[in-house]
């Protein structure tokens, strides 16, 4: 027996040495003092031995017993310490290593731009409304002096969503003309910026969708000379003052007169090009003043109040400040052409 315990004891230290980790001293705790373990087995059959033979026994494998919860206590201590400081080191944040970039999202050239036009409109005391992109026939045309079978109607390709209850997608913002009039009293000046839909083939200059500022000024005494001021200085207050502009007269049923604004080319610089088609000259809105019949199917006075509006195409502004040659990029979800702005 005492042999017996000699060669658990010779056998539990060395491979106690050998133990490299919480988890196999764990298992080499079960084998020597588990339930099942040597040791466990010797000092349970101790009961079976004569007197003399039991003490002499029991008080070495009590020993023994001591020893070895000694031992398992210390290589536990030193092996929670080299599990803490490899934890420790694999965890260190390192404070010196460089930070990592932050991608950053950027606006589409189309936001920016209407966030410039609405500055500056606001800055002369614009307020801003938005309407509904799905529009009834009446608000789209007829209240704007373009009955049924008008032949101007043809100025607008429409996309119709009934025909016969007369809902549409908006050809233009001016609707949202005859939606303020119809809620408000002069004096009047707003912006009205969003989508307009066309049922018409793209080109270099035209797109399907797009985006209009339309803009709006009610009161007593307004004239022509307002309007044309107001535009002036919003060209000059987004291209800066070397910029040149031009009206020339145009035709819309709902003003009366009608022109429409012009920036020379900034690409060719007036020589022509695809940007101008030629001519030297973007064409970049429609405008006029507000028609006697509009203002009377709002229930104004036209003896009393006038107006101007005007209806600007908000890709052609990115166009001429940067010289884009095609407006089909715009929607087309091309990055190497968005992440340049
Ligand atoms: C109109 O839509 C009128 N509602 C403008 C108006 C408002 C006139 C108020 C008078 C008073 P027009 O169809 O010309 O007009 O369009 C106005 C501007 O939108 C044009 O000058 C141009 O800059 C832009 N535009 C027109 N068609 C397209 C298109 N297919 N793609 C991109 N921009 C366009």
């Amino acid at each position: 027996m005492q042999s017996k315990l000699e060669e658990i004891r010779s056998q539990a230290l060395s491979e106690l040495e050998r133990v490299g980790s919480l988890k196999e001293l764990d298992a080499w705790r079960v084998s020597y003092l588990g339930r099942k373990g040597k040791l466990t087995q010797i000092l349970r059959s101790l009961k079976d031995l004569p007197l003399e033979q039991r003490r002499e026994v029991g008080s070495a494998a009590n020993e023994l017993k001591e020893l070895l919860e000694e031992r398992l206590a210390e290589r536990e201590k030193e092996l929670q310490e080299v599990e803490l400081s490899v934890y420790v080191e694999r965890s260190r944040l390192d404070v010196t290593l460089p930070g990592r970039p932050i991608e950053l999202g950027r606006l589409h050239p189309t936001t920016q731009a209407l966030r410039q036009i609405c500055e500056v409109f606001s800055s002369m005391g614009f307020e801003i409304v938005e309407g509904p992109e799905v529009e009834w026939d009446y608000y789209n045309f007829e209240a704007l002096n373009i009955p049924p079978e008008h032949p101007a109607r043809d100025m607008w390709a429409t996309l119709w969503i009934d025909p016969e209850k007369g809902m549409l997608l908006r050809t233009h913002t001016s609707p949202m003309q005859i939606r303020l009039m119809e809620k408000r009293r002069p004096p009047i000046r707003a912006i009205m910026p969003g989508r307009v839909y066309r049922y018409e083939a793209t080109d270099a200059t035209h797109e399907s969708m797009f985006y209009q500022v339309e803009g709006l000024a009610v009161d007593k005494g307004i004239s022509l000379a307002h309007l044309k001021g107001t535009l002036y200085e919003f060209a000059r207050r987004l291209f800066g003052p070397g910029r040149k502009a031009r009206f020339r007269c145009d035709y819309f049923p709902f003003v009366e007169p009608g022109v429409e604004m012009a920036i020379e080319c900034l690409r060719c610089g007036g020589e022509g090009c695809r940007v101008c088609s030629g001519q030297g000259w973007v064409e970049i809105l429609g405008a006029g003043m507000v028609h006697p019949k509009v203002l009377e199917r709002v229930g104004y006075d036209p003896e009393v109040y006038t107006g101007f509006a005007f209806g600007l195409g908000v890709e052609r502004i990115p166009m001429l400040k940067y010289g884009i040659d095609d407006i089909r990029l715009f929607y087309s979800n091309d990055l190497r052409f968005l992440e340049q702005f």
